[in-house]
């Protein structure tokens, strides 16, 4: 088979190959966390609840019209109600099920409800937050601080191939994901799997930044060692599958 032959499995469905009975679920192994741990003593930023007054476009039909990838933004700062709208939009848990956290419902549909993702906010403009980096914490929609550095600029530009946008935005998105939790329940069907979960979270993200006069574009064209370095994440259980830079556009 010629390598585009064998990348084109990837676009296929593989659960038949798959017996539940042989996956680390099926087996009884336990459960990974269903978000990634934090230490008390980190900085732990409390967001304000998710609320509707953000909405400028409310008509969803005018909101599926009007998206489109945007790269330019405006100087102006996104408020702390806007970004807890666009995090709650992409990641927000809406439900906790099972006595030892099973598995989260939450404001984006994923195979086997195994959210495999960590949601990382690169901050350079939004009201009331310090520049740096951030995670945020869907159970408890709150943001741990993580770090700041200098050239943290040139570091995202250069993991972003180039593409300045990215590093400037008032704020970026960048998405993880820790492959195990859905591997444990489907194995090696679970990587088409993540792919698929992935692009419901920029598709959210492209129509609540259009409900609020904010603007992003979907970023595939980073450099995948870089960008997990910037985030100090190991690059085999946990890595970055995509980002998204987000600020406010004209008004059209
Ligand atoms: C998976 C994916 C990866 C993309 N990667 C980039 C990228 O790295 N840089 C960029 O400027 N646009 C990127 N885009 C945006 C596309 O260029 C854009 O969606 C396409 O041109 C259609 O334009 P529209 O989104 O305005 O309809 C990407 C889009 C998707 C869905």
């Amino acid at each position: 088979m010629d390598s585009i032959k064998i990348q084109r499995q990837w676009l296929k469905s593989n659960f038949d190959i798959v017996d539940s009975e042989d996956t680390d679920q099926g087996k009884k192994l336990p459960q990974p966390p269903i978000q990634k741990s934090y230490e008390e003593h980190e900085e732990i930023i409390d967001l304000p609840e998710v609320n509707k007054n953000v909405i400028k476009k409310n008509d969803v039909f005018d909101c599926f019209m009007d998206r489109k990838s945007n790269r330019v933004y405006k100087e102006e700062d996104i408020s702390l109600e806007e970004l807890s709208f666009l995090l709650w939009a992409t990641q927000g848990v809406k439900k906790v099920v099972g006595k030892t956290n099973f598995a989260t419902f939450r404001t984006v549909p994923s195979g086997g409800a195994r959210h495999p993702f960590e949601t990382y906010l690169v901050i350079n403009r939004v009201e009331g937050l310090k520049k740096g980096v951030y995670r945020y914490l869907a159970l408890e929609h709150k943001l741990v601080y993580l770090f700041n550095e200098e050239a943290m600029d040139e570091k995202v530009t250069e993991a972003s191939e180039g593409q300045k946008f990215v590093a400037s935005a008032p704020v970026t998105f960048i998405w993880s994901c820790i492959p195990y939790r859905t591997e444990w329940r489907y194995s090696v069907a679970a990587h088409k799997t993540i792919l698929q979960d992935s692009g419901h979270l920029c598709q959210n993200l492209y129509l609540a930044c259009e409900a609020i006069g904010c603007g992003t574009v979907a970023i595939g064209a980073y450099n995948q060692k870089a960008m997990d370095n910037f985030l100090k994440l190991d690059g085999e259980n946990e890595f970055v599958i995509y980002v998204a830079p987000v600020g406010k556009i004209e008004a059209k």
